[in-house]
């Protein structure tokens, strides 16, 4: 059953806009708890939406008939599937060469460990999402970075010398992608992913694709799975529910293979699975095959909203540059010349009482820069670019 058919009202088509500050303070969740109630919280990758109605009957309903044991998985990589293919005639979610994991990040760890070893390196695109540095570091592998290029686009050069770094002396190597690219919103195309392939499959590195932000694609482009890519065989992807539909406390993803990489994805220990929550693959595949038609509300309200922030930026924060986002709810803002000195996000924060995340942690690219989250409702959008502009003094 589609959201639509359970709630006719046409606030359901617009989720981001259902929800008042007042409602959304009541959450107890990071975003709404690391700050004090006078801020104005457009950090951290939650959105200010309710759930889709046929997500909180299924969890609604587990939670009733006492279905909260561990997780069998099931059913999460068929509803995956299904998404897969009608979303992005895409038919490379084969059973066999999936399996659930605890959440994308421990996706990528595992399969980071059976690609690499202590001391080996990791390659990424900075700036990128700055657990990609601490987990990848925790786990005793080395990161190097190859910085996004001109227009925030993969730039093969930087991505070669990397790959070329982090084979030196015969070792193993992975690339880390984020696809599309958080903090920048950069949705890659098919013929980028074909290129970082064919570097991969030239230097032997094993590409992990983290494709957590897939679903959330906005008008104007199409996000290609890496696994759909000539040459991309070897490699894996990480999938979750989790953004798009605001279940990041509902853990749970999917790790897929490609045809080549099947025999590595097998070796994953059976602990693994221990870790995803059985309510968090209810949910998620409750998500991935009931709410298309919520996703394209949340899209909707999106696409308004980088539109909007395009719109206030230029007219309220000048000294600002900010490229609109093509996927995720991230706006990538650069503050270089806005004269808020070495970390904007601390003064926004101070004077202004908006909470954005720092650029710095990003890696290279990222120091003055500030992270907006986009997916509230335009209103709070228009509030906090107030309290920016009253940062920065008259336009
Ligand atoms: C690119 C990226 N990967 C992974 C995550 C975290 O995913 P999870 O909570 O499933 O580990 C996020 C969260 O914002 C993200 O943006």
């Amino acid at each position: 059953m589609s959201c639509e058919e359970e709630h006719p009202d046409s606030a359901e088509k617009a989720p981001l806009r259902r929800l008042s500050l007042t409602e959304l303070r009541r959450r107890t969740s990071a975003k709404w708890r690391e700050y004090p109630p006078d801020v104005l919280p457009l950090w951290v990758a939650e959105m200010d939406v309710p759930l889709p109605a046929p997500v909180v009957r299924a969890v609604t309903e587990a939670v009733r008939r006492g279905d909260t044991g561990y997780a069998t998985g099931e059913g999460y990589a068929a509803a995956l599937d299904g998404f897969a293919r009608r979303r992005w005639g895409w038919n490379g979610v084969v059973a066999e060469r999936t399996t659930v994991v605890p959440d994308v990040m421990q996706g990528i760890v595992e399969v980071l460990k059976l690609v690499t070893g202590p001391g080996d390196t990791v390659v990424v695109n900075s700036p990128v999402y700055p657990p990609f540095y601490s987990f990848v570091q925790h786990m005793d592998r080395r990161v190097v970075e190859a910085p996004l290029g001109d227009g925030h686009r993969i730039d093969p050069a930087s991505l070669e010398r990397a790959f070329r770094r982090a084979v030196a002396g015969g070792r193993r190597a992975a690339h880390l992608l984020c696809s599309p690219h958080n903090p920048t919103g950069t949705v890659h195309t098919r013929q980028e992913l074909a290129e970082v392939a064919a570097l991969a499959n030239t230097y032997g590195v094993r590409v992990v694709a983290d494709e957590i932000h897939a679903p959330l694609v906005l008008p104007g482009a199409e996000f290609v799975p890496y696994l759909s890519v000539p040459g991309a065989e070897r490699a894996f992807a990480l999938l979750s529910a989790s953004k798009a539909w605001h279940l990041a406390g509902l853990k749970a993803a999917v790790a897929v293979a490609g045809p080549g990489a099947a025999e590595d994805l097998r070796r994953i220990p059976p602990e693994v699975s221990h870790g995803p929550s059985h309510l968090g693959v209810i949910a998620h595949t409750a998500a991935l095959a009931h709410c298309d038609d919520w996703l394209d509300g949340v899209l909707a309200g999106l696409d308004e909203n980088r539109r909007l922030l395009a719109e206030l930026v230029r007219r309220r924060l000048p000294g600002i540059r900010h490229r609109p986002p093509q996927g995720t709810y991230l706006a990538w803002l650069d503050c270089r010349t806005g004269g808020l000195g070495e970390d904007p996000a601390a003064v926004f924060l101070e004077r202004g009482r908006v909470a954005l995340t720092d650029g710095a942690g990003f890696g290279t690219g990222g120091a003055g820069h500030v992270r907006l989250n986009l997916a509230t409702s335009p209103e709070v959008l228009t509030e906090a670019v107030e309290r920016m502009a009253a940062v920065l003094g008259p336009a």
